[in-house]
């Protein structure tokens, strides 16, 4: 190909409003949910940002309690009074009821779960609203009642215990309390699975299907064919009444655009590319990849793990890019590589910057609470039910080795 044809490739013919969008050269305020900042958003390039998110810490005091995933930039990181993952971050939100402010740096569901359990007076605040999860998004409430009116229907809604990962609207965790079910995080979703069996004969296991499938047929020894994929955009899931029967555990039909990416070919190549390495990965990667890699853990797990292991030793690590590249630091005696060859960010994780988390900690230096996440009480009343089923369980239950 000459440099002529190469650059007709590049270019876009006729250049469209999406096609601009997609470059970062225009905005669409109508679909920019959250992105409006009163007050006005420091500049990424100011070079001050990261005295005035100290400063404003520092003047909070005891009064703001800063929370950090682990798919956290490390320009927000380092501001985090605890880090962590779901699981661990949900049990930091409700053992800590002095802070006045608990300013969340992750995603929405993980907000809304910090709302629910800490107390009235406290404020929980995602620096971006437009920090959400596209696996959340693949369930909503009117689905879900969709989908338990159908296993009505097919007479197994009453043997039927539902489990939501913590990846879900307050609302599915409030269907899921009120349904006698729990939240499972990847730290215990053996654990809650098990339990769930315990009180009834049926799963229903949403949203992503693939945490669900690795731990009924990894940790708990079902078999692949106990597992059905209820499919909300089918009528009555795609399934058939003899189909829902003989299922032991009801799959959603949903999943992680990040840890969806990795395939059984990336293990392939990475073995091929980095002779004994050892493979290890989120449970929300496909049966097929966690199937092949050495290793599956929650994020705390796969730290844990990294940690742990000998000086020397090389590792591909199938999870965020964040938490990968961070690991790469903090271990820089063994080889850390990243299981797919193109990088990938969780994109709504990345919207937590440091001009976000600076604009949302002087506003409340200057007494104006903004992006506060609040869920209406009763369903947070539902919602803590299942969440505190999932804190009451013995562990957590790393999702295996
Ligand atoms: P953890 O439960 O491991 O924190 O995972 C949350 C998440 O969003 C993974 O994609
Ligand atoms: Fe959601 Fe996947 Fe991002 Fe986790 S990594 S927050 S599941 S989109």
């Amino acid at each position: 190909m000459n440099n002529g044809q190469m650059t007709e490739l590049l270019h876009e013919p006729q250049p469209t409003p999406l096609a601009l969008l997609l470059l970062g050269q225009a905005a669409d305020p109508a679909s920019e949910r959250g992105v409006e900042c009163p007050g006005g958003l420091p500049a990424a390039s100011d070079p001050d940002l990261v005295d005035r998110a100290a400063a404003a810490k520092a003047a909070l005091g005891d009064r703001l309690f800063i929370l950090g995933h682990h798919y956290q930039r490390n320009e927000v990181i380092q501001f985090a009074d605890v880090t962590g993952d779901s699981f661990k971050l949900a049990q930091q939100a409700a053992a800590h009821p002095v802070a006045e402010f608990i300013v969340f740096c992750g995603v929405h569901f993980m907000a809304e779960s910090a709302d629910i359990l800490t107390a009235d007076n406290q404020q929980v605040i995602l620096p971006d609203l437009a920090a959400g999860c596209s696996m959340a998004d693949m369930a909503n409430i009117v689905q879900v009642e969709q989908c338990w009116d159908d296993l009505a229907a097919a007479g197994i809604a009453a043997v039927t215990i539902p489990i939501t990962y913590m990846n879900s609207t307050a609302a599915i965790k409030a269907f899921t309390g009120r349904h006698g079910g729990s939240v499972c995080t990847s730290s215990n979703a053996e654990r809650s699975m098990q339990w769930a069996f315990e009180q009834g004969e049926k799963v229903l296991f949403l949203p992503d299907q693939h945490l669900g499938r690795n731990t009924a047929v990894r940790e708990l020894g079902l078999s692949l064919v106990d597992c059905v994929v209820f499919d909300p955009r089918k009528p009555s899931g795609g399934l058939t009444t003899e189909q829902l029967h003989a299922a032991k555990v009801i799959l959603w039909k949903g999943h992680c655009s990040v840890h969806g990416r990795f395939t059984a070919d990336c293990v392939d190549d990475v073995r091929n590319r980095i002779p004994g390495v050892s493979v290890i990965v989120h449970p929300e990667c496909t049966y097929e990849v966690v199937t092949k890699a050495d290793f599956v853990g929650s994020t705390e797990k796969i730290i844990s793990t990294i940690a742990a292991a000998p000086s020397g030793s090389a590792w591909a690590i199938g999870t965020e890019l964040n938490l990968v590249k961070r690991l790469a630091q903090d271990n820089p005696d063994k080889t850390i590589a990243y299981l797919d060859k193109s990088v990938c960010f969780c994109s709504t994780m990345n919207r937590i910057d440091l001009p976000h988390l600076v604009w949302v900690l002087e506003s409340l230096v200057a007494g104006q609470v903004v992006n506060r996440i609040e869920v209406d009480p009763e369903t947070a009343k539902w919602a803590k039910v299942s969440l505190d089923r999932m804190l009451a369980l013995p562990g957590p239950i790393a999702t295996a080795d």
